[in-house]
């Protein structure tokens, strides 16, 4: 009776084995599940409360496994996920953030930094690395699937780099994919901080494939079968998922009709130039789009703009390097405090930035915020 179990579990295709959770918590539910699955490893965001937000407990815990996983013979692909079905990761606890900021904690450097060498870390993963962003994707939830090989929209995925409304500026690689996206999209979302639903996601380029929510299951269960897998195995595997998965086939992508007038209207050498010209158009939706922008930190907006210029001709670790330049900019001024208060402190939706108009915004202080940190820069 003992042997044949023990054969049957030896004849198991699945070595399923719980790796670590985190390991130096006193708490019982942990906060990133880590897990081998045959020979995939597994990652599960596990803060559905906090919609799997990243705290710097969660870097700490997926960096130094990733790498292994990267090393280790045994593993062929990597699958990160979300629980709680709602969202993948609704972006980086920068709540916490902003309070060690204002205390002069450490996290306040740490956090970016570790944030970025990760995101480093997905983008030049060697093996293939698949997202599954079932639900709320935003910001530092962007920074853990972007970069990777494979991200997997569903229709309920919700995409957006909201940064410029919390005075912040779309980090994690968004001065790397977004001046990819075709056109000005990239700029645009930037900017706007506009939410991209379901199969826009993919339309707009940021998710490789659609594939139906209910179909995810069976999904990962055949990427974890897969054996040793090449890129284009797991490419196959996706394309004939996505084939099955015809919802909302027939709805245009929901800037279709716009696109012409983003590519014309975010033309253009500084944001300045683009409100002038949202405003100048007419159209129903410049003229919204002119309004989102004058709700958004003016800093942040000046922040934006020219980090995706610059960011056009980088390469990812150079974006990255920038980026954390700009991020402690960001902790040294007075939006990004404000913005949080804003909107997820007080909640009263109505941050009063400092300057408060983008005249007010020097070209001095942008090019400050860019400049070299010296021995405390990024090194990847
Ligand atoms: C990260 O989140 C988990 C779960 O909510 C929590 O237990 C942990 O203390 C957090 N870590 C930090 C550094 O905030």
């Amino acid at each position: 009776m003992v042997l044949r179990v023990v054969s049957a579990i030896l004849r198991s295709p699945y070595r399923l084995q719980r790796i670590q959770g985190h390991m130096m918590s006193s708490h019982v539910g942990s906060e990133v599940l880590l897990e081998t699955v045959g020979n995939a490893g597994v990652i599960t965001l596990n803060r559905p409360k906090a919609l799997n937000a990243l705290n710097i407990s969660m870097i700490r815990c997926m960096f130094p496994q990733l790498k292994k996983w990267e090393k280790d013979s045994e593993t062929d692909i990597v699958i990160i996920k979300g629980a709680g079905g709602k969202a993948f990761c609704a972006g980086g606890d920068i709540r916490a953030v902003t309070e060690a900021g204002k205390s002069g904690d450490s996290l306040a450097k740490d956090f970016f930094r570790e944030e970025y060498i990760l995101n480093n870390a997905i983008g030049t993963f060697q093996k293939p690395y698949v997202a599954l962003i079932d639900g709320i994707t935003m910001g530092g939830g962007v920074g853990l699937s972007v970069h990777g090989h494979f991200r997997v929209a569903t229709e309920k995925t919700l995409f957006a780099m909201p940064e410029t409304a919390i005075g912040l500026f779309p980090d994690v690689g968004g001065g790397y994919f977004l001046p990819r996206l075709q056109g000005k999209l990239g700029l645009f979302l930037a900017l706007t901080g506009f939410r991209l639903k379901g199969r826009d996601v993919q339309r707009a380029g940021v998710a490789t494939h659609f594939v139906e929510s209910q179909k995810l299951g069976a999904l990962q269960k055949e990427l974890v079968d897969l054996r040793s897998p090449s890129m284009s195995d797991v490419t196959k595997l996706l394309d004939s998922y996505q084939e099955q998965s015809t919802l909302d086939i027939e709805k245009p992508f929901v800037l279709q009709q716009h696109i012409e007038a983003i590519n014309r209207l975010f033309q253009a050498d500084s944001v300045e130039q683009i409100v002038e010209n949202l405003k100048n158009d007419g159209s129903p939706f410049a003229q919204k789009q002119a309004e989102t922008l004058a709700k958004m930190s003016p800093t942040s907006l000046k922040l934006t703009f020219r980090q995706l210029q610059a960011g056009a001709t980088m390469s990812l670790q150079e974006v990255l390097v920038m980026e954390y330049r700009l991020s402690q900019a960001c902790m040294r001024g007075h939006d990004f405090y404000e913005g949080v208060r804003a909107v997820l402190v007080d909640k009263d939706q109505s941050p009063k930035w400092k300057p408060s108009t983008l005249a007010g915004v020097s070209e001095q202080s942008v090019e400050e915020s860019f400049a070299s940190l010296e021995e405390r820069d990024l090194r990847l």
